[in-house]
């Protein structure tokens, strides 16, 4: 039975569940956390006799999953609770509320600012919304933001957004308090779940047929502190590694002051680990990642990467990086456009700077233009779409093991999927290999994208 099949069967029951089969809109805001706490939420809720919808027009409940990461998330989802103001006068029995980050960071004062909310629930009390969101049914507003670290166990419900790939939890939280980031005030302290439990989710997964998972952390790297099982992260991976039916292991995010040999190792010598790390440089200027408390400098970045390759040529590396910190030069900037230049990243987020109080960057003048940060968050776009380009044309020829996601967006005709070194591919292909893995021989290049056609698998 399919999702939706599954999601239509339970219609009937619904009416005698807390849920009474009221149809709920869940917007997702951010990051891979966000969508796999939806994914969760969703399962919750059509667990209590929900139904889910895709517009706000249909919904007699509607959610927010909110991200705080910049300024800019938060105007987004500001201006969609807007939208609903006019809305709720004519119906004050629709239900508005306000989840994840942003519930977090702006606590009693978003009920304050935006009296038509009914709740407001944190990342880590994630799973009490089921219960909350019933009292909001008795007229009360309802706010659960106190939580500092989410608890390791709660429900886990079957409902998949997927039907082939899955993002698994394997952490929540962050401990690294690098100076410009909100994570650790709104998801809180760091803490790993047990290994059996994330190993039961993923057999579970396999199971049903899921082919790639996608390891969920902050900061993967640190998985295992503080559990009384002794286990680090690749030894997380090298059991994952075992289990049948997965074919593909990926993970996010990597620290670069953790990420090494054995991490590499792990990379290079299980067959599921997709050769693929984001390792987020942040700056090419060992001032300024100081000042972000990023603790490693360009130079140790580099040699990461230079072991990286050394030990897995061809693996793809992707950063983030932030442009317009408080106090960053020319020079700084000129740092960074090196750092990129010599390292070679396979692509890239820049992101402007903005400042999230309380992290601590916030107290430092956020002192560089807005002119000044778009001119070099273009400027270090432009020499990425170039160097993304120069990687991409090394793939001419290669034959490339893809997984088809679904069809492209320019055409009816073709798939398009990721590489394992984690490279968007376009190829003719039927929908029926979507969820396959296929093998691709790549014919030619855009800075973004490979395009090829497919490859007999017995000819390779
Ligand atoms: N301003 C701009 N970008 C930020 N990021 C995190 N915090 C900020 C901020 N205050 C970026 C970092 C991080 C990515 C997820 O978002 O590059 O790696
Ligand atoms: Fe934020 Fe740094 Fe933690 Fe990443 S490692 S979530 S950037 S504090």
């Amino acid at each position: 039975m399919s999702e939706k099949e599954r999601n239509d069967a339970k219609k009937g029951e619904n009416k005698d569940k807390p849920g009474h089969g009221k149809r709920i809109l869940l917007r997702t805001f951010g990051c891979q956390m966000n969508e796999r706490d939806s994914e969760l939420i969703a399962g919750m809720l059509l667990e209590k006799g929900y139904e889910l919808v895709d517009t706000p027009e249909k919904a007699e409940v509607v959610l927010f999953n909110t991200c705080s990461v910049r300024q800019h998330a938060e105007d987004r989802v500001v201006g969609n609770l807007e939208k609903l103001v006019s809305r709720k006068k004519k119906e004050p029995d629709l239900k508005i509320g306000v989840l994840g980050c942003m519930a977090k960071r702006h606590g009693e004062l978003l009920l304050k600012e935006f009296p038509h909310l009914d709740i407001v629930v944190g990342a880590s009390n994630i799973y009490n919304i089921p219960e909350l969101l019933e009292q909001t049914f008795t007229h009360q507003k309802v706010i659960a933001v106190n939580n500092i670290k989410r608890p390791v166990k709660g429900p886990n419900p079957v409902y998949r957004a997927g039907s082939f790939s899955a993002f698994v939890n394997i952490m929540y939280g962050c401990n690294n308090f690098c100076s410009y980031c909100i994570v650790p005030h709104v998801r809180g302290r760091e803490v790993s779940r047990p290994k059996k439990d994330i190993l039961k989710e993923i057999k579970a997964l396999a199971d049903r047929g899921f082919k790639e998972v996608t390891l969920l952390g902050q900061n993967v790297n640190s998985y295992g502190r503080g559990l009384s099982q002794k286990i680090d992260f690749p030894e997380l991976l090298e059991a994952a590694n075992k289990i049948k039916g997965i074919e593909r292991i990926r993970f996010v995010t990597s620290h670069p002051k953790d990420a090494g040999k054995s991490l590499f190792r792990a990379m290079r010598d299980l067959d599921k680990v997709c050769e693929h790390i984001h390792l987020p440089l942040q700056s090419g200027s060992n001032k300024i990642l100081d000042l972000m408390n990023r603790k490693y400098t360009a130079e140790d970045y580099r040699a990461r990467i230079d072991l990286l390759r050394e030990m897995l040529p061809g693996a793809g590396v992707t950063t983030d990086i932030i442009v317009g910190f408080p106090s960053e030069g020319e020079k700084d900037q000129n740092d960074t456009r090196k750092a990129m230049e010599e390292i070679g990243c396979n692509s890239a987020f820049i992101f402007k700077y903005s400042p999230r109080p309380p992290a601590i960057s916030s107290c430092l003048v956020d002192n560089i233009p807005e002119e000044v940060k778009k001119e070099r968050n273009k400027e270090l776009l432009d020499i990425q779409r170039k160097i993304s380009h120069a990687k991409n044309k090394e793939m001419i020829d290669s034959v490339q093991e893809v997984l088809a996601e679904g069809k492209s967006r320019m055409s009816d005709k073709e798939l398009v999927g990721k590489t394992r070194n984690n490279i968007s591919c376009v190829f003719p292909g039927d929908s029926d290999l979507v969820g396959q893995l296929v093998l691709v021989r790549v014919k030619s290049v855009s800075p973004h994208t490979l395009k090829g056609e497919l490859v007999e698998k017995d000819n390779e």
